[in-house]
């Protein structure tokens, strides 16, 4: 059991960090396209948001409690408290509030916003929410990073 947890942790969150990287890759890809493409681009990533990101953190979130909690249950309490598992998981745990907290959402209302575009201009507020959408994802994937390089390497 405790084993195909893992396994639906290690699958979940590779999903959750590719579908991340693909999402800033295509929001970085439409900067210098027209309107009709960025809000294109903009609805394809409040799905990519929905569909992947958000329900594969939200699995390797719970996956991660519940491998916390078996191996509480099994006798491995004081792993938990190495540096590799503490640095994964308070890491892990902040990216992962901020993904379905913030960038879920947010996602999801700038598709909403670039599917209302009239013409050749989208809503004012696109830009600021899409910069501040930016800001947070690039502290989240970071920290997913540290969760990686800790699982790894400490
Ligand atoms: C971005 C977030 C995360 C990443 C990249 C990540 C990565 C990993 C990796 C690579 C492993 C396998 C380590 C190994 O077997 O050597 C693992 C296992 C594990 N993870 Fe995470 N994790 C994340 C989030 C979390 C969270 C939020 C929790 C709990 C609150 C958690 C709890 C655990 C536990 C308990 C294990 C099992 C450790 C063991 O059996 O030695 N993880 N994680």
């Amino acid at each position: 059991m405790t084993g195909f947890v893992k396994f639906l942790h290690l699958l979940t969150t590779a999903a959750w960090f590719g579908g991340a990287l693909g999402a800033m890759t295509l929001a970085v890809a439409a900067r210098r396209e027209g309107t009709s493409e960025r809000a294109f681009v903009a609805a394809l990533i409040g799905r990519l948001y929905s569909r992947l990101i958000g329900p594969a953190a939200a699995v390797s979130l719970l996956s991660g409690l519940a491998l916390t909690m078996m191996l509480a249950i099994q006798g491995f309490g004081p792993m938990l408290g190495s540096p590799r598992l503490a640095v994964m998981q308070g890491a892990g745990l902040v990216a992962g509030i901020l993904v379905l907290f913030v960038g879920l959402p947010t996602a999801v209302k700038l598709g909403r916003l670039a599917a209302s575009a009239e013409g050749d201009t989208l809503p004012s507020e696109f830009d600021e929410l899409r910069k501040r959408q930016g800001i947070v994802q690039s502290v989240a994937g970071l920290l997913m990073v540290i969760a990686f390089y800790a699982a790894a390497a400490l």
